[in-house]
C-alpha cells in the first residue's frame, strides 16, 4: 500500500494515545475515518481535531468487548463510508497485579478487550477487506507480546496471543489483497497507565514503578506514575507515524521505538535472564527523554487530554 488517500480507516481506541494520532495522521494523508471509542468525551476531542482535515469522519461509540457491537460495526461503517480498507485494532487496557491477587473480573476485562475483541473484529472485517483492491488489518500487540515481566500476566497472555493470531493470519492472507500487520510498541507516552487498574490491596510497589520510579524519586500514587509514564515515553504521534510507515512498507512486524527493539534483542540473546539487561538501557533512555522531551508531530487543532 503506497498511500492512504481516499481509503476508509476504522480505528478502535481513537479517543486517546496512538489511536487518536493514527486517526489524525491518516486524515492528514487523505483517508476517511471511522473513529471508534468507549469514551464519548475523548472521542469528541479527536473528532474536533479531525474537523481540520477535508475528509469524511464518522464517530462510533462502542465497547469493543461487546461481541454484538463489534459484529454490527462493519455494516455501520459501510453505511457511512461505502467500504472499508483499513482496520486498526488498537484499543487496549492494562492491569497491574500479581496473578494470585488479581480479581477475576480484572483478568476478564483485559482479556476481552486486548485479545477477544481483536479476534472478533478481525473475523467481522476480513470478508469486507478482502473485497477491496488493497487493504490492511493492523493488530496492536506490544513488546510485552515478546517478553514477560511480573505482575502483567493477563496483559502478556493477551498480547502474546495477539502476536500468534496475527502472525498466523499473515501466512493465511499471503497472496490476497489484504496486508496483515502486528504492532509492537515500546514505551509510548499515552494514557494507558491513567486508565489501568492497579491492585492497591498489595503492599509491594508495582513492577513499572520498580523499573524506573524509585530511581527517579517517584511516589506511590497512580496519578504520579501515570503522569511520569505519559511524559517520558515516545510521543504518540511519532509512534503512530512509525506504524503507518510500516503499513506503507508492508512490514508484517512493526516494532515501535528503540526500547522495543533492544528488549527484543535481549530476549533473543538471553531468553532466561533478559530482564536483568533492561535497566542498562531503559533508565538512560528515560533520563534522556526526561532531559530533552521529544515533541509531537505538528498536527492541526491539538487539544491534548491531560487526565492526571
Ligand atoms: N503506551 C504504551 O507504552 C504501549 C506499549 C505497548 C502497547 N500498547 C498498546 O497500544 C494500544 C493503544 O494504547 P495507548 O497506549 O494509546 O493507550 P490509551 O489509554 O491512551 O488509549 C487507549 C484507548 O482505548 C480506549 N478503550 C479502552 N477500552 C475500550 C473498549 N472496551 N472499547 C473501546 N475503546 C476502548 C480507551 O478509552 C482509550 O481511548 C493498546 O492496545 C496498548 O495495549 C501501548
Amino acid at each position: 500500500m503506497k498511500d492512504f488517500s481516499n481509503k476508509v480507516a476504522v480505528i478502535t481506541g481513537a479517543g486517546s494515545g496512538m489511536g487518536r494520532y493514527l486517526a489524525i495522521l491518516l486524515a492528514k494523508a487523505g483517508a476517511n475515518i471511522a473513529a471508534c471509542e468507549i469514551n464519548q468525551s475523548t472521542l469528541a476531542e479527536t473528532i474536533a481535531m479531525l474537523a481540520n482535515y477535508p475528509v469524511k469522519v464518522s464517530s462510533h461509540i462502542l465497547d469493543i468487548a461487546d461481541k454484538a457491537a463489534i459484529e454490527a460495526l462493519p455494516e455501520q461503517v459501510i453505511t457511512e463510508h461505502g467500504c472499508v480498507d483499513l482496520v486498526f485494532n488498537n484499543a487496549g487496557v492494562a492491569v497491574d497485579s500479581s496473578f494470585e491477587d488479581m480479581p477475576e473480573d480484572d483478568w476478564d476485562w483485559v482479556f476481552n478487550i486486548n485479545l477477544q475483541a481483536v479476534i472478533n473484529s478481525s473475523r467481522a472485517f476480513l470478508p469486507h477487506l478482502k473485497q477491496r483492491p488493497e487493504a490492511a488489518l493492523i493488530n496492536t500487540s506490544s513488546i510485552f507480546g515478546m517478553i514477560a515481566l511480573e505482575r502483567q500476566s493477563v496483559y502478556h497472555t493477551a498480547k502474546f496471543a495477539v502476536r500468534g493470531f496475527t502472525e498466523s493470519l499473515v501466512k493465511e492472507m499471503k497472496g490476497s489483497s489484504v496486508q496483515i500487520h502486528c504492532v509492537h510498541p515500546g514505551h509510548i507516552g499515552t494514557n494507558i497507565v491513567t486508565n489501568a487498574r492497579i491492585n492497591k490491596s498489595e503492599e509491594s510497589a508495582n513492577s513499572m514503578q520498580r523499573l524506573v520510579g524509585k530511581a527517579l524519586g517517584l511516589g506511590n500514587s497512580q496519578e504520579e506514575l501515570a503522569a511520569f509514564f505519559r511524559n517520558n515515553g515516545m510521543h504518540a504521534s511519532r509512534a503512530s507515524q512509525i506504524i503507518l510507515n510500516g503499513v506503507c512498507k508492508n512490514r508484517s512486524r512493526i516494532m515501535v521505538g528503540t526500547d522495543a527493539k533492544l528488549m527484543d534483542l535481549c530476549q533473543r540473546l538471553t531468553p532466561n535472564h533478559y530482564e536483568m539487561l533492561f535497566p542498562f538501557f531503559t533508565l538512560p533512555l528515560t533520563l534522556l527523554r526526561n532531559k530533552k522531551p521529544i515533541k509531537g508531530l505538528p498536527v492541526e487543532g491539538n487539544v491534548e487530554t491531560v487526565k492526571a
